[in-house]
């Protein structure tokens, strides 16, 4: 592996602020789209990061193809970059590219979505416990409707993410041992609002018009979205004929649920790039070896959370 020093002039020791560990460090992201609300933050946080930190950053919008991003890849391995920033949008597929990577002793860090790759051919992976996301999601649903009998919708992440995968599973796990709880129907709105408007729909018009529907869950706040505009051209009221929870806490959400037209939400904070520039400037530093996950906080938001304020506070931060 390639490892960088700072030893040497009196001037470099005199540097403590951290920013100045990665100055001029060259640094590509592989990013997978900007297919939500919620990856358009992370992309603007990312390069904000980048250029507080004096890091050059060169980005690449795969338009959510995993081709893109491995030849993405590829190019930064030939541009000789620093280290490089994945977030790979499926799971499989990987080992390849990061070996490739690994050869030419570019560190890879993999940011809010994991690989099923070894984990020797990456660096360290920062994200959430998305599997927690889903329970707790799951756990708030259980609650808000106690003994009720509940068909629920789910409107499914990227088929192959582990976003997808993990809260799918974890939400299984909240409700398991529920029996008057029950998911009727699941189908991938591949986290855009316009897929998650068109599946709604088509879940409206199988289930009697919605009213056979106590619940959507949707694994992220922008598919979300999507569903509720479907649910009032519907002729129901989301948010109370058919509640809603979901997974970003992205500003659009908040306003849903400011109006009463969304239930719960689970942040996953955009901020991915600051831990990983944190780890990437102690490796370039000394070799410091980071864990392998560093994990973010998941927090749950109702409309008993002020949603007003925290639409206000969220809304310009590159969502
Ligand atoms: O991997 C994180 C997920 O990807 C977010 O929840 C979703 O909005 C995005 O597309």
């Amino acid at each position: 592996m390639k490892i960088r020093t700072l030893l040497g002039s009196a001037a470099i020791l005199a540097v403590t602020a951290a920013s100045a560990l990665a100055e001029g460090e060259t640094v590509g992201f592989a990013q997978i789209g900007s297919e939500s609300g919620w990856r358009a933050a992370e992309t603007t946080l990312t390069k904000q990061q980048a250029e507080e930190r004096g890091i050059d950053l060169r980005f690449s919008d795969a338009q959510q193809k995993q081709e893109n991003q491995i030849a993405a890849i590829r190019s930064f391995i030939a541009q000789g970059v620093d280290a490089i920033l994945l977030a790979p949008v499926v799971a499989t597929g990987w080992d390849s590219v990061l070996e490739e990577a690994q050869e030419a002793e570019i560190p890879v860090v993999l940011l809010d979505r994991q690989v099923d790759s070894s984990d020797e051919l990456y660096l360290t992976a920062v994200g959430s416990n998305l599997v927690h996301e889903g329970e707790v999601a799951g756990e708030w649903l259980v609650n808000a409707v106690g003994d009720e009998e509940c068909r629920i919708v789910e409107l499914q992440g990227t088929t192959g993410s582990t976003p997808a995968i993990d809260r799918k599973t974890g939400f299984e796990n909240a409700i398991e041992g529920h029996d008057n709880m029950e998911i009727v129907r699941s189908q991938t709105g591949d986290f855009t609002r316009a897929q998650g408007k068109e599946v709604m729909e088509s879940f409206l018009q199988a289930e009697n018009g919605g009213k056979d529907i106590c619940a959507l869950y949707a694994h992220n706040d922008d598919m979300a979205v999507g569903a509720i505009q479907a649910i009032k051209e519907a002729g129901l009221a989301p948010g109370e004929d058919i509640l809603v929870v979901s997974i970003d806490a992205v500003p659009d959400i908040f306003k849903a649920m400011a109006d009463g037209e969304a239930n719960a939400t689970v942040e996953l904070t955009p901020n991915m790039a600051g831990p990983a520039f944190d780890v990437l400037e102690a490796y370039w530093a000394d070799g410091t070896a980071p864990e392998k996950f560093i994990q973010t906080e998941s927090r749950l938001f109702t409309q008993d959370d002020d949603p007003t304020g925290e639409y206000e506070a969220r809304k310009g931060l590159g969502y």
